[in-house]
Parts: structure tokens; sequence; C-alpha cells
């Protein structure tokens, strides 16, 4: 989409672009045709906060498309009632939340539709009029780099499974990251052999595609890394643990947090961020082939501590295992993952906020904080002692699921728990997210329907403020 900043008010442009008014009628969304000049009215019905900035943006996207309005300009500073509530958020931050926004709006998942004669029907060009400066300006473009990207982590995971190997993932970060100045590793088989990571190694056996073991190496700057980890399940039949049908149909976006780490590593080299960051993507194909694991088998994994598999379903938190482990020799200075990796977490939350789990009380904070300010929203959930024990294993050190007298209670939590097991060997503060609850887009979102690219706002700020 293309950008533009006219200083000229609406009244004096050209009459090819539709005009974006907004009007105090809640609900309203009309497009009105006077002296041959096209308007849209949406209505807000209040004072806007930054959230409902969020939406609103979104919504002229959305709007403009709905009304096949090709090119608009729009007039913030005409409107100055809308942003009484917005006093604490800079020009330079809305500037850049707008841009964000309208190039997350603007983006669906056309790959494998017949493109239709008119076209898409995405907005080309979107004119701001009023008082930008080259500063207001320069965070628009950041926003819309950082808008592309979350779009591309969308693309990635909205890809069907029959299309996205883990193979595949691995080609995707390398082609994430092309001409930028980021490494990138693929182990091979025998290397993750010789490392020992029987977790992944395990859930990858049922599928005909190997799992592959992804770094990827962005330096910017001085200092110890910041670790991201994202799993990397690119179809989640549930293994043998069969899912049921309501459940399976969007497993192929179970490599979401792994999109997730490709995009923000992809996007913390677009930005030249000063710090460094390491992504690492753990993938695997969980299938319930001749070869696949079994419930009541035991893994090796990568720590050396064994994992009685109670269920082939919690497949996320075993290849998450020997990412965290792998992460020890990296010598992190915090370690993230992303993972969609319960259902619980849509139970407790709804489809509006990622799980964030962490032993770290200032991590924790600055996550929820930075969340409220990207709009990937988090909200967190205990990781207390209390909850270790049900995941105290029979026949080998660990169970993958709980067996405690709960039952399916508490899964996200057991889940966070089940990884912590694994964190706690790092010597640098740590966080879960389960962005299962963000996996797709939701109402009221105003986005396209599919994968909704969560948290990539949030790692990016968070890997900008980090010291
Ligand atoms: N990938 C799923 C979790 C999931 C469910 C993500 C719905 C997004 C939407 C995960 O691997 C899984 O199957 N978890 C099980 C865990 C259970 C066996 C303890 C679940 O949530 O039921
Ligand atoms: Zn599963
Ligand atoms: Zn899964």
């Amino acid at each position: 989409m293309k950008l533009t900043f006219s200083v000229k008010p609406l009244g004096s442009l050209p009459k090819s672009y539709v005009r974006v008014a907004f009007v105090e009628e809640k609900g309203v969304k009309r497009l009105i045709r006077e002296q041959g000049i096209e308007t849209i009215e949406i209505g807000v019905g209040a004072e806007l906060s930054q959230r409902t900035f969020i939406t609103l943006c979104r919504s002229v996207v959305a709007t403009a498309k709905q009304f096949k309005a090709q090119k608009i300009a729009i007039e913030f500073d005409a409107h100055p009632w809308l942003f009484k509530g917005l006093k604490d958020v800079s020009p330079l931050r809305l500037s850049e939340l707008a841009a964000e926004n309208f190039e997350m709006a603007n983006y669906e998942f056309t790959k494998f539709k017949t493109k239709p004669k008119e076209g898409w029907g995405a907005v080309e060009e979107i004119l701001l009029c009023g008082k930008f400066d080259k500063a207001t300006e320069a965070a628009a473009r950041r926003g819309q780099i950082i808008g592309d990207e979350v779009n591309k982590t969308r693309a990635l995971a909205n890809t069907p499974g029959g299309d996205m190997t883990p193979r595949g993932l691995a080609n995707a970060a390398k082609d994430a990251v092309k001409g930028l100045p980021v490494a990138v590793t693929i182990l091979t088989r025998k290397q993750m052999e010789k490392l020992g990571m029987g977790a992944l190694l395990g859930v990858g056996k049922g599928s005909t595609h190997l799992p592959t073991f992804t770094i990827m190496e962005y330096k910017g700057g001085k200092g110890a890394p910041i670790v991201l980890a994202g799993k990397g399940i690119t179809f989640d039949s549930g293994g043998l643990n069969l899912k049921p049908s309501s459940g399976i149909y969007e497993m192929h976006m179970d490599m979401s947090g792994a999109a997730s780490v490709i995009h923000a590593v992809a996007l913390a080299a677009r930005l030249k961020v000063k710090k460094n960051v390491i992504g690492l993507i753990p993938a695997a194909e969980n299938m319930p082939g001749n070869e696949a694991y079994r419930p009541g088998d035991i893994l090796r994994s990568m720590s050396g501590k064994t994992i009685e598999v109670l269920n082939t379903d919690a497949e996320g938190r075993l290849v998450l295992a020997d990412a965290l482990t792998y992460a020890k020799r990296l010598k992190p200075s915090v370690v993230i993952d992303i993972a969609t990796l319960t259902g619980a977490a849509l139970s407790a939350l709804g489809f509006y906020a990622t799980a964030l789990m962490s032993r770290d009380e200032k991590l924790s904070q600055t996550l929820e904080t930075l969340g409220e300010e990207s709009g990937d929203y988090v909200w967190p959930l205990p990781l207390w002692d209390e909850y270790e024990a049900s995941l105290k294993g029979t026949f080998a050190d660990l169970t993958n699921i709980g067996n405690g007298p709960g039952g399916r209670t508490g899964g996200a939590i057991e889940g966070g728990m089940f990884l912590w097991q694994f964190a706690q060997e790092l010597s640098c503060p740590w966080a879960h997210l389960d962005i299962a609850p963000r996996m797709t887009s939701a109402p009221g979102d105003e986005l396209a329907k599919g994968a909704a690219g969560a948290p990539v706002r949030l790692l990016i700020r968070y890997i900008e403020q980090h010291v």
C-alpha cells in the first residue's frame, strides 16, 4: 500500500480520492456522493482510546475495501474531538500505529484463489492530510514495515499443512531474511541426533517429513542475545491421540509461534535494531504414522530429562523443551518462547489475549505493559510451585501432561509448568507466551479471516527496549 502525505486540506484534493470522515453516530459505515465527490463516513461512538484507535484505523481500510475505494484520503486533524482521550500517546506513536494497522487491515490470504477481473479490492493508496513532518512521516514508514512483517507472519501461518513441511518452514526462515544480515543454520538430522534432541525427534516420527531445527542469528549490537523460540508444528493431527474433527481443522496454523519468531527476527534486521537476537525454530509434523511415537513411550530430551508421553497431542511442549535446552548454549540475556500450546489458554481467556507465564516478575510486567502498547495484548497466569507436582512421572522424570487428581484442569498452566522444567536450567529470565487464543483473527479485530500474526508487534517492541 502506498502511503502519501499532504499539508493540503481534504477539500482541495482531486476527486479521485475518496474522503474519509468520522461521525459521531456509532456503527455507521456508509458511502455518500455529493457533486462528484465520494466520502466514506465511519461512526465513532465515543472518545478514542489507543485500543479503539487501532480498530478504527483498521475499519477505515476494511470499509474502503467494502466500497471498492482504492485511493482514500484522511485528515485526522479535522476531528479533534476524536483525540481527546489520546493525549498521552505521542504523535509519532499515533502515526506509526495508524500505518501499521492500515497495512494489517489491507491483508488477505489470496495465494490459492483465482484473481477476479476487478482485482482483489485492496486499498492502493492512503493519503494522510495534516501536519506531518519528517519525524511523523518516518514513524509511519516504520509502522508500514512492522505491518508488512506481521502480514508475512500471517501468510506463512495461513499456508496449508500440505504445502508447509518442517523443511518448508526452515526454508521460509531463510527466505524471510534474504538480503538481510541474518545467518540461518538448519541442523541436519545427524546433528539433531548428536545433540540428543530426543523430544523433537520423537514428535516427528509419525511423519514422512523429517523434523528440522533452525537457528536465525541477527547481530545488530553488543551484549548477550535475546533468544526467541517458536513452536513449529506444521500440522498437528494430535498423533495417535488423534484430534476429533472439530479440533483438527485449523491445525496447519500450529506453527504460528515459529512464524512470529521468523518475522520478528527479520523485522529487527529490517529496522536495524542495535541488539542481538536469535530465533530458534524446532519444527515437526505431528502425525499418526507407522513409526509414530505412542502414548507410554519415553523420550530422552536434550536436557537429559526423560519424558513419559501420556498424550501425543501435547507435542508442542516437547519440541520446545529441546529448543529451551539448546538456548542455554547461546548464553542468552532473556528467553521467550511463543507457542499455540493449549486449547486451555483459549478456554481461559477467549480470543482476545495471549496467555503470559513467567517466574520473573520484571519480565512479566514488561511484557504486560508492552502488550498493551503494541496491540498484542497479553494476560498473566501463575506458575506457582503447587502446579509442579502433577507433572511428576511414574516411569520417567516427567509426564507431558498433568497426571494429578484434577484431570483436565489448568491445562495452560500445566503446559507452562512443563516448559519451566527446562527453562529453569537457563541462567536468565524466561517467559512463555501461549498464543493459542490469538492464532486466528476474532470478531471485532477488523482483520481478514485466518492467522492473526501475533505477537510480532509485541516482540519487536520488546527487542527495541531490551537492555
Ligand atoms: N496445538 C494444540 C493447541 C491448540 C488448540 C492451539 C486449539 C490452537 C487452537 C496443542 O498441541 C494441543 O493439542 N494441546 C492439547 C493439550 C492436551 C493434550 C493436554 C489441548 O489443548 O487439548
Ligand atoms: Zn497437539
Ligand atoms: Zn499443537
